[in-house]
């Protein structure tokens, strides 16, 4: 067989390690050919790729980024675009069935050209906001949550020097996994996510509290975070290629409310995409790798139009169908926990 891989969406820690989790068990279990699409959908589009062989993938578990590029094109449009041509652009290439690496935009692409054009696709969920329902973690989490817990780290020392207040805002656009974790691990004081809005007497009254035991408050944000009554979440740097406001600020909008409010000096950091960029932890390199590897199974075993997931410990392989569409949110009760150290 011969598979075709793309990575498309926003990049993530770990992209590497399933090309290479792929590439290794597909040549070891199955002498599988493959190839690389450049730039996620815009290479299958435009018929841009390259082939990968063994000697590629040496040593790029630990490697950031993604060896093929990535872009948000849609499969559907433009003049290759759609279940025909790019039926016909495998057949050309000799390519069987197309791995794709992405977020829930990939992925419900990925499925659309199965039901539409019957084109053998397999799935691999990829998401540091950890929003994606159908798997229990998704590789790229574990990294950027250990970023930020590192960020806090550094912004409570200084804090501490100076008696300020720091906002440290994290990714998170839908939900708030990135600001729970880091939070808790960091010992935030207040940890605010997308699906729980607070007010900002709410937020001053725990930043006080904090002040008036002696300590530095931190506040972690994530940059979905809306106060109450606010509908969207705070943007004002335009639409990204999916129409999706670009987020991020939050935090710069948060700080001088504080300060105003308590007359504590108060800073705010936007970590933005170092969350992004970097070597993956070992969790999210095993996870990838495993991903990889169960995606060449699943090929193999005909599970077209499914994705493969960790479910607990165990890697399954659910229909992208059944998978897309529901979003892992904070539970009420994983929030109310942490709640109860804030302040
Ligand atoms: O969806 C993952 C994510 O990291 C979001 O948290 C964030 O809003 C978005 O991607 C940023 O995307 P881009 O890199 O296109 O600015």
């Amino acid at each position: 067989m011969k598979i075709g891989i793309l990575t498309s969406g926003g990049d993530c820690p770990g992209l590497n390690a399933v090309i290479r989790g792929m590439v290794l068990k597909g040549v070891i279990s199955y002498d599988t050919e493959f190839v690389g699409f450049r730039n996620g959908w815009r290479g299958v589009v435009e018929e841009d790729l390259m082939p990968i062989v063994r000697h590629d993938v040496r040593g790029l578990a630990k490697q950031g980024g993604t060896i093929l590029g990535s872009s948000r094109t849609n499969p559907f449009e433009g003049e290759g675009g759609g279940p025909e041509k790019i039926q016909a652009m495998l057949d050309r290439n000799g390519i069987d069935a197309i791995v794709a690496i992405g977020g829930e935009g990939t992925l419900t692409a990925a499925r659309r050209l199965y039901d539409e054009g019957g084109i053998k696709v397999i799935g691999v969920p990829k998401t540091i906001d950890n929003d994606l329902a159908a798997t229990d973690y998704s590789f790229g989490f574990d990294t950027a949550v250990q970023i930020a817990t590192e960020a806090i780290d550094r912004l409570r020392t200084t804090a501490d020097s100076h008696g300020r207040c720091m906002v440290l805002e994290v990714m998170g656009r839908h939900v708030g996994w990135i600001a729970l974790h880091s939070g808790m691990a960091g010992g935030a004081h207040a940890i605010l996510i997308p699906e729980q809005p607070q007010t900002i007497e709410q937020i001053t009254e725990w930043v006080e509290s904090v002040r008036d035991r002696g300590r530095a408050p931190l506040v972690v944000v994530a940059e979905g975070f809306k106060f109450e009554g606010m509908e969207e979440a705070h943007s004002h740097k335009g639409l990204d290629a999916f129409n999706r406001p670009r987020l991020g600020g939050i935090a710069e909008l948060l700080a001088p409310m504080i300060e105003e409010r308590t007359g504590i000096e108060s800073r705010a950091t936007v970590l933005g995409h170092i969350q992004r960029g970097g070597e993956p932890t070992a969790f999210d390199r095993v996870l990838a790798t495993r991903l990889g590897m169960a995606a060449v199974d699943a090929a193999y075993n005909d599970a077209w139009g499914s994705m493969v997931t960790l479910r607990g410990t165990s890697i399954a392989t659910v229909s992208i169908a059944d998978a897309v569409g529901t979003l892992n949110q904070v539970p009420q009760a994983r929030y109310d926990e942490a709640k109860i150290l804030f302040g």
